[in-house]
């Protein structure tokens, strides 16, 4: 039994979203989607209730929200920033800016500022080659990254 519940909004959603998706178990990425915009994270509560939900198990949600590095599994930051290791970043300067990173926010990769405003972590590609080396914050994408615009941007947050 899952004491996570949606959102009166959220259940109107799925609602609406139920008559969208005959196939319900179409519908776990948007009920993944769903949990960690109302939560920021998905806890393994949730995952049950989104079985529950879909008449699935909690395992096959779990092997599903823990594929993509999108999904948060545990709490983060205000900020989530996801930065890029794979080889055009790398080849376009990414060392350096991963150095940055984690020395100017005082965390290494896989942690969160003490304030929980900042969580950093590195992840696969992010489609975003043609502007490496890059990183996400949140929903967004930053690409051509230089220390000085990592600077930037930090301040401004
Ligand atoms: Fe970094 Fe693709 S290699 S975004």
């Amino acid at each position: 039994m899952s004491e996570f519940k949606f959102s009166k909004q959220n259940k109107e959603k799925y609602n609406e979203l139920l008559k969208k998706y005959p196939n319900k178990a179409s519908l776990t990425l948007p009920l993944l989607w769903m949990v960690q915009y109302q939560e920021g994270w998905i806890s393994e509560d949730a995952m049950i209730y989104i079985a529950d939900k879909l008449g699935t198990s909690a395992m096959d949600i779990q092997s599903i929200a823990s594929f993509y590095t999108m999904f948060n599994l545990k709490p983060v930051g205000k900020y989530n920033i996801q930065v890029c290791k794979t080889l055009s970043c790398k080849l376009c300067g990414s060392e350096k800016i991963r150095t940055h990173l984690q020395n100017r926010l005082g965390i290494k990769f896989g942690e969160t500022t003490k304030d929980m405003k900042f969580t950093l972590s590195e992840v696969e590609c992010l489609g975003a080659c043609g502007e490496a080396p890059a990183m996400s914050l949140n929903d967004d994408y930053v690409g051509d990254l230089t220390v000085e615009k990592i600077d930037k941007i930090l301040d401004e947050l």
